[in-house]
């Protein structure tokens, strides 16, 4: 039995996880030994085995599930006119606020939700003390109803709340700063309300390709890997002979100047998305979004990290190409923010690159006997916030008893970089060589480490610490009677299990069509 160690801050225990990522080969900052580079980061041994197990875990969730979505896979570097069809070029933006005292750079609307989400902070304090102190006859609906605390900073929430979307719906850069004047909100550096006006800054990345430089020739590197999907669209539904409703699924890089760039890899200049569009008859787009909802809500939930850490946040400002959106919030040590996307987008894009292109770009529906072009439901999410969001949920101090203390990464075991550890509990005696008999039969089906060095306890605590499922240990014992030690990651209780059954004790905790059939 264990309990849990201390609670930190939030705050605190993102820095111990962003630290734990480089110390355990996940995650480190790109260049490091040129000092790094803002915003952009690596994977190592550990994070890409991770990464490589969500990207699984969505691809075949999409693409094996649902037989009428296919895959591809477009490149990067695509023709200019496509971001001036997409509305990237004319509306790809953040509003920027410069504080004159610093000099240093804010996005005005993350100002105002950091804002906004302190006071969402306040109250909820407020109605955790009230829980502490009324205990089981505690109403929490009657509370946020009557407590003058909470009425007060609600009030003042819904005031500023009001103000801001009423700005973003207007694209209004000037009350923006009026709000950020209003609230005192100041700069974290100076302390000071100096700031200047707000200016709208476009995020794509730009290069020049081929030999001249006269600007004719300036690509862009993609922002979204949408695009790259609407395009062939005609290539994939006349060679795969598709029918609507049906989808494509894409998974890749994009990239965007994110001026604002932090918290770690939630948001990044470079980074991986894993994107599908579904093509529907006009009309219909309100049932599939509420269908791709429920969808992609039941894909996160799937994995045991928590109903109670996601919810819906439906869009009050849509984006150019949407006339429904929502994202799916995940807690985050600092707080409820977007891990994914879903837009209906209706034919937006694809009638730009009709516009564009010059192209046709229709669908003969056989069954209404007419050419239309299709509607679109999207759903995008970061990869590098799924990892995020898988180890910030799995990372956890324990205190043991007997005062001693381990750190634990419960990652959802289809998804563990490593399955299982095979450990042989001396360097000697035959010891290694029957442990080498063991993975050479594992690693063919799952991704296994064989450690030797130190002792048994602390290979327990670095497999731990890397979210190892399983540890098996090899005892003189085995050379008897060829059973093993099998330790368990999250019990941390062994058993005694005959090597003959290994495989199929790791297969059925750790199999990723487990996870799959439960989507189906
Ligand atoms: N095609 C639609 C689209 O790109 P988005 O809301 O801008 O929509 C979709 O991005 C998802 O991509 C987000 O929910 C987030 O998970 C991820 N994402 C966006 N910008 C990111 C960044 N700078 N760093 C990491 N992930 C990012």
């Amino acid at each position: 039995m264990c309990i849990f160690a201390p609670i930190m801050t939030q705050d605190e225990l993102f820095k111990v996880l962003v630290a734990h990522c480089k110390e355990y080969g996940f995650i480190f900052p790109s260049s490091e030994i040129y000092d790094g580079l803002a915003a952009v980061y690596d994977y190592g041994q550990m994070g890409v085995e991770l990464k490589n197990n969500i990207k699984q875990y969505w691809w075949n969730a999409m693409t094996r599930l649902n037989e009428n979505i296919v895959g591809i896979d477009s490149c990067i570097f695509m023709h200019p006119r496509i971001w001036e069809a997409s509305g990237h070029v004319g509306a790809f933006n953040d509003p920027l606020i410069d504080n004159k005292d610093s000099k240093k750079r804010y996005r005005a609307d993350v100002l105002i939700e950091d804002y906004l989400g302190k006071i969402e902070e306040k109250i909820n304090k407020e109605v955790e003390k009230g829980r502490r102190k009324f205990g089981d006859s505690f109403n929490e609906e009657q509370f946020r109803a009557t407590n003058p605390n909470v009425l007060r900073e609600k009030a003042k929430y819904d005031e500023v709340h009001n103000r801001f979307v009423k700005a973003e719906q207007e694209s209004n850069f000037q009350e923006y700063r009026q709000i950020i004047i209003d609230c005192g909100i100041v700069c974290p550096i100076s302390g000071t309300c100096n700031w200047t006006d707000v200016r709208q800054f476009n995020l794509m990345f730009s290069t020049s390709m081929g030999s001249t430089a006269d600007g004719s020739n300036t690509i862009y590197l993609r922002p979204e890997t949408a695009q790259g999907i609407f395009v062939n669209y005609l290539n994939v539904q006349k060679t795969g002979r598709m029918k609507i409703p049906f989808g494509i699924a894409q998974i890749g890089k994009a990239f965007r100047n994110e001026i604002v760039a932090r918290q770690f890899i939630f948001r990044m200049r470079e980074f991986e998305q894993m994107e599908m569009q579904f093509f529907i008859k006009p009309g219909t787009e309100l049932d599939w979004f509420a269908k791709w909802k429920e969808q992609r809500m039941k894909w996160h939930v799937n994995l045991g990290m928590g109903a109670e850490n996601y919810r819906f946040h439906d869009h009050e400002k849509l984006a150019h190409y949407a006339n429904a959106a929502t994202d799916i919030e995940f807690q985050f040590p600092f707080g409820f923010k977007e891990l994914e996307g879903i837009h209906s987008r209706t034919n937006f894009d694809l009638g730009n690159h009709q516009k564009f292109s010059g192209k046709k770009i229709e669908y003969f529906d056989p069954e209404e006997n007419k050419a239309y072009t299709p509607y679109v439901i999207e759903t995008s999410i970061g990869v590098d916030r799924m990892v995020l969001a898988v180890l910030s949920n799995s990372f956890k101090e324990e205190q043991l008893e007997g005062g001693d203390t381990r750190v634990v990464l419960s990652i959802p075991a289809p998804l563990a970089p490593v399955k299982a550890a095979v450990l042989p509990l001396v360097k000697k005696d035959g010891l290694p060589e029957k442990a080498q008999e063991i993975m050479k039969d594992l690693k063919y089906c799952f991704n296994c480490q064989y450690e030797e060095k130190d002792s048994i306890g602390k290979r327990y605590r670095r497999q731990d610490a890397i979210g190892t499922p399983f540890c098996i240990t090899v005892d003189h014992e085995t050379l008897n009677d060829n059973c093993v030690t099998v330790r368990d990651r999250d019990t941390m209780q062994q058993q005694r299990v005959p090597i003959a059954s290994l495989r199929q004790m790791i297969q059925d905790k750790v199999d990723m069509n487990n996870l799959l059939k439960n989507l189906d």
